[in-house]
């Protein structure tokens, strides 16, 4: 049985760090000129977003006795590469709509989303530099290995859009990269700045890699099913590019028959026009699918949490569970 808890600390103490991320990215790009390059710049730092990353760097590290202002650094370099991919994430997905606005390249152009992108890819390296340690080669060779494994997952999730026989197998393998590396990264870079020895590494990569699969299945759920109003971006748009989502390779496993080719149809058309998202919907509900989402959410929350359980007892750590229990029920 999984003990999450209930401390009204935890909420105090994950908005807390997260408005110290919020300042200090804030404060990070001063320069205005040329505009073309840091009003976009701007735009997608200022933008929103939940600040998960950050925050989970903060708390591994608050776990093993790193204070915020050394993990600082580190926290503003992953959530701004978080959001270096989020914008060039929109150019390969043709996405019009992120965090309740148009997309970078919508709002600008394509040239402006990819300059600005790799603008944060860079910071984020600068950022990681600035980290006040005696281990920095190790955290640049733990940040590279987790940008190799995302752009892999990136590169899979484009050109399954365009295979047929795609199996669960490999979409996990791929969502481990996409989604998976970056969370399980900021985990190891807190442990690595608190100084965590290799067995509580190990712990806090394996509950990353559990995070990454709960997060990213529930972001396919939500793709579909979120309230329009707070999830940000457009809804069924996954369907719309033809994605290889958690929901999408599971109903074509389960349907027979009309249904399956139904389902099929969208992989061949490579993808589905929009006024059939809610058509979509309901056929997926009727055969259980969004059950078994939820249901493979709660099953890596909890394997997350399992391997939380090899961690030194702190509060930053009964923090990094509720978090991390609170994840699986967001809405956006
Ligand atoms: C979106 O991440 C990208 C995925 C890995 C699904 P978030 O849902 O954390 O995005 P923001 O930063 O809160 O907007
Ligand atoms: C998330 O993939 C992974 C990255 C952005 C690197 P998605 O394409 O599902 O993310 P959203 O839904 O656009 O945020
Ligand atoms: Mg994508
Ligand atoms: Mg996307
Ligand atoms: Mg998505």
């Amino acid at each position: 049985m999984e003990v999450i808890p209930t401390h009204p600390r935890c909420a105090e103490h994950v908005d807390a760090l997260r408005d110290q991320v919020n300042s200090a990215l804030k404060q990070l790009v001063p320069e205005t000129t040329p505009p073309e390059l840091y009003d976009p710049v701007r735009y997608v730092l200022e933008g929103g977003g939940k600040r998960l990353r950050p925050v989970l760097l903060l708390l591994a590290a608050e776990a093993f006795g790193a204070t915020t202002s050394a993990a600082l650094p580190a926290a503003q370099a992953v959530e701004v590469f978080h959001n270096f991919t989020l914008v060039h994430d929109d150019i390969m997905d043709r996405a019009q709509e992120r965090r309740g606005r148009p997309t970078v390249h919508v709002q600008w152009d394509t040239s402006t989303a990819i300059l600005s992108g790799d603008y944060l890819l860079a910071l984020s390296y600068d950022l990681l530099a600035q980290v006040p340690t005696t281990q920095l080669a190790r955290l640049i060779r733990t940040y590279h290995q987790m940008v190799r494994r995302l752009c892999e997952g990136q590169t899979l999730d484009t050109v399954f859009e365009n295979r047929e026989g795609v199996s669960v197998e490999a979409y996990l393998d791929m969502i481990d990269g996409k989604t998976g590396a970056l969370l399980r990264a900021c985990l190891e870079l807190g442990g690595l700045i608190g100084g965590a020895g290799e067995r509580h590494l190990e712990a806090l990569a394996a509950a990353g890699t559990h995070l990454g699969r709960a997060f990213q299945i529930q972001d396919d759920l939500l793709d579909l099913v979120a309230d329009d109003d707070r999830w940000g971006k457009v809804i069924g748009g996954d369907l719309m590019e033809g994605k290889k989502t958690y929901l999408l390779l599971r109903a074509l496993e389960q349907a027979e028959g009309p249904m399956y080719d139904w389902f099929a149809r969208i992989v061949r058309d490579n993808g589905l026009p929009a006024d059939l998202v809610p058509e979509a919907r309901d056929r997926m509900a009727s055969l259980g699918i969004m059950q078994e989402a939820r249901a493979a959410v709660e099953e890596h929350t909890l394997a997350a949490h399992g391997q939380l359980s090899a961690l030194p007892g702190s509060q930053a750590l009964d923090t990094l569970r509720w978090l991390i229990a609170k994840m699986r029920a967001r809405v956006h």
